[in-house]
């Protein structure tokens, strides 16, 4: 049984993001495996980060990011190159906040609920592009560079302690 509880938000977002970090190197602590060490960034984020309704990874397969990991409702499987928020990240290789999805075109609506977007690429150390990590909200303008900040730490900590998928 999982004894991990959502940390408490006093201390403001940077402590929250630390907290989560904390949280999520005891979590990957001793296993290299990239999808389960996905399937808990997803998890930890969800639940740990309010007024999200999506979290988690489209991963590269060939030319096209593919649905991995994630927690929320069921998501749109398979994202051409530069479509969306999260391709067009991809191609950027650059993280990207979207405080209103409607006014960004080509967005890739999976669940209308969805206002504002945070998406951060993941990279192997060398640069190759492993996939995007994307976060879904309700609210217009949920993100700011604080969660794209902590987003990418706890991204950087999922790719180093895993072992990266196999390149092309
Ligand atoms: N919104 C994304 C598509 C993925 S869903 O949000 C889960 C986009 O436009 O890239």
């Amino acid at each position: 049984m999982s004894t991990w509880q959502a940390p408490a938000a006093a201390g403001g977002v940077p402590a929250l993001y630390a907290a989560l970090a904390r949280s999520y190197a005891a979590l990957v602590e001793g296993e290299r495996d990239f999808i389960a060490n996905a399937a808990n960034l997803a998890a930890l984020v969800y639940h740990g980060l309010p007024e999200l309704n999506w979290a988690g990874c489209y991963l590269l397969r060939g030319a096209d990011l593919v649905l991995g990991p994630f927690q929320g409702k069921p998501a749109c499987v398979r994202i051409g190159p530069g479509r969306g928020v999260c391709g067009a990240a991809a191609a950027r290789r650059t993280a990207l906040i979207v405080p209103d999805v409607q006014a960004f075109p080509d967005h890739i609506a999976c669940d209308p609920d969805s206002r504002s977007e945070l998406v951060v690429p993941v990279l192997a150390p060398g640069g190759r592009l492993l996939g995007v990590f994307d976060l879904d909200s309700p609210r217009p303008a949920r993100f700011d560079a604080a969660d794209r900040d902590g987003i990418q730490e706890l991204v950087a900590r999922w790719v180093a302690a895993s072992e990266p998928p196999p390149g092309p």
